[in-house]
């Protein structure tokens, strides 16, 4: 292979940048020109892409957000767009793509590659939703900025004898909220997967008003059953000894400068991913087990979602008291 291309998809994370720094400085490594694709699948229907030189992946290591943007597309599910994104690829004289991004653009990359496209996926989503690796690229970043956050409403809150509301992100997965919640403390966690009733959430944060706690919190996945708004709402009229507020923390969790163990998790994988596209692989995901990392096949990754540890729960439940 002389010129590969590759692109992030879906919604950014922090760590996007650092990978693609790795793919473009280990194709340069092994003689291979690398081109960036912008807008994700988007550009790619367009043909938008360019050649990238190293110096143009020069100061991004550190950046969060995709330089080479990104965007979420409709047109490519369709077999006709998929067609399309393989002849845009001809015309570029590109051989091989990695495809940076969450669970809908690995699929995209899966579409691609039964298409005779060769293709590589590496993980990136904040989420930590995708199944058969330990972690993806943005994880460690998102859930650091969440921990900042909590630590610092938990300043507010002792001071004023309140409970927070902190609503975080993970649309189908309560990974980063089950996660929060352990690690900043939490009395409570909500996630899609544990079915907390908005009544539970009350009786816990009572109990703890009871016990003499100056602050409580409980985080709420942005996929949970009920929204922070309703839940606030719903403590507030419980009468349950704190005052209540609620703060959604939203995309500031997905900004920001990639910690160092995502700058790590996405070099290896960028130039991970250049190695088994030489070698001759597609259809493969990049995924991290344990220290490792190891191909397995998009068509598994993309057939289910990662589950959170059960022991997880415990966790969380065991050290509110
Ligand atoms: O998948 C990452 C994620 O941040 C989810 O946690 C969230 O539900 C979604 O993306 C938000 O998407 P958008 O940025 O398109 O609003």
């Amino acid at each position: 292979m002389k010129r590969i291309a590759v692109m992030t998809s879906g919604g950014d994370a922090p760590g996007m940048n650092a990978a693609v720094r790795a793919v473009v400085r280990a194709g340069l490594d092994k003689g291979v020109e690398v081109y960036g694709i912008r807008q994700a699948y988007q550009g790619l229907l367009a043909g938008d892409m360019a050649l990238l030189s190293s110096r143009e992946v020069s100061g991004i290591l550190q950046r969060g957000g995709t330089v080479l943007q990104t965007a979420r597309n409709e047109a490519f599910k369709t077999a006709q767009g998929q067609m399309k994104g393989q002849r845009r690829l001809n015309e570029n004289g590109i051989e091989g793509v990695i495809v940076i991004g969450g669970d809908g653009s690995l699929r995209g990359a899966l579409a691609l590659h039964n298409v005779g496209v060769p293709v590589i996926g590496i993980p990136a989503s904040i989420d930590n939703d995708i199944w058969g690796t330990d972690t993806s690229i943005g994880v460690d970043t998102a859930l650091n900025t969440i921990l900042d956050a909590v630590d610092r409403l938990r300043d507010t809150a002792t001071s004023h004898n309140r409970a927070f509301v902190v609503e975080v992100m993970g649309r189908d997965c309560g990974y980063l909220a089950v996660m929060a919640g352990i690690l900043g403390g939490a009395e409570i966690v909500v996630t899609p997967e544990n079915g907390v009733t908005m009544n539970e959430i009350a009786v816990s944060l009572e109990d703890a008003y009871i016990r003499g706690k100056t602050h409580a919190i409980a985080v709420l996945a942005e996929g949970a059953p009920y929204q922070g708004p309703e839940l606030a709402h719903y403590l507030e009229q419980k009468h349950i000894g704190f005052e209540i507020r609620l703060t959604i923390l939203g995309h500031t969790q997905r900004g920001g400068s990639p910690t160092a163990f995502d700058r790590l998790l996405a070099t290896r994988m960028g130039v991970y991913a250049m190695e088994l596209l030489l070698n001759g692989e597609s259809g493969k995901m990049v995924a991290r087990i344990g220290r490792e990392q190891t191909p397995i096949p998009l068509a598994e990754a993309t057939a289910r979602t990662r589950q959170i540890t059960p022991e997880y729960f415990d966790l969380a439940r065991i050290l509110s008291r």
